[in-house]
């Protein structure tokens, strides 16, 4: 974790920070305390794995391990253009795309907004401060990538009204999970993706997982995109918060 993260460290749980994030980072193995040292060894066993995956990336059915691979498939099918990351929270995962793609530009979206509790049921809907804490720590630790990176505060919504029809190589969705949202979503992002491009998002799973939240992204990927006629990939060795991704003919 950088510097620039540090109030993070006040608001997340160890337990949140392990489980909502991805893969344990690989390396500096030495000192960690125990149960990360272990973490730290699947992660090394998953880089071998996703070394040993790649050059499906290029295929009409890509294998990939965890979303820290996303990235890189999108280098391996030339997709350096523009794209979106919808829910951003502490800007992990944005900076995780801005590291390992070498694309142009991404966009970080979210309004770092709390919502009434029956309306948003997540452990993201957080108080205001903590939003503004956030919002400050995704600014921080995004500000290293210069122009790469904008960070747009504000609704997906009225992110999507800003951007082009087929303008984008790579959206990832990771705002709301419950079904009509992620299915709100699909239907506004899937016409900003580019042909060739890809459309992704996270926890692709259904079901109701105190703290995290009521899950119905599942349901709603599925039924979304059985009704196109177009396959949902699912990465393997993240459970139980895995991504989904759909190659966009
Ligand atoms: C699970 S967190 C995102 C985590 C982040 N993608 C990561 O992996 O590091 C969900 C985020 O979605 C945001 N969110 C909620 N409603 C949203 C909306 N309508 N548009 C964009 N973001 C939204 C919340 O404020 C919260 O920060």
């Amino acid at each position: 974790m950088d510097a620039s993260a540090a109030p993070l460290r006040q608001l997340a749980t160890p337990e949140e920070r392990l489980s909502r994030t991805g893969t344990a980072p690989d390396g500096g193995l030495r000192g960690l305390p125990r149960p990360l040292h272990a973490a730290a060894q699947v992660g090394l066993l998953s880089a071998v794995a996703s070394a040993i995956l790649r050059p499906t990336y290029r295929s009409g059915r890509p294998l990939l391990t965890n979303r820290h691979e996303l990235p890189v498939l999108l280098n391996r099918r030339g997709l350096l253009g523009s794209a979106v990351e919808i829910g951003v929270r502490a800007g992990e995962y944005s900076a995780t795309i801005l590291e390992r793609w070498n694309g142009r530009l991404l966009i970080s979206v979210d309004p770092w907004a709390e919502a009434p509790a029956g309306d948003y049921l997540d452990i993201a809907n957080v108080d205001s401060a903590t939003h503004e804490q956030l919002h400050a720590v995704a600014r921080s630790r995004l500000a290293r990538f210069g122009d790469r990176s904008e960070v747009w505060r504000m609704t997906g919504d009225d992110a999507a009204e800003r951007i082009s029809p087929r303008s984008l190589d790579f959206v990832y969705l990771d705002a709301r999970h419950d079904r009509s949202s992620v299915e709100h979503d699909l239907a506004t992002w899937l016409p900003r993706v580019r042909p060739g491009g890809v459309l992704a998002g996270h926890d692709y799973l259904d079901g109701d997982f105190p703290p995290h939240g009521d899950f119905g992204v599942r349901s709603a990927v599925d039924g979304y995109f059985a009704g196109a006629g177009l396959r949902v990939h699912a990465t393997l060795a993240d459970r139980p918060w895995v991504s989904w991704f759909v190659l966009i003919p």
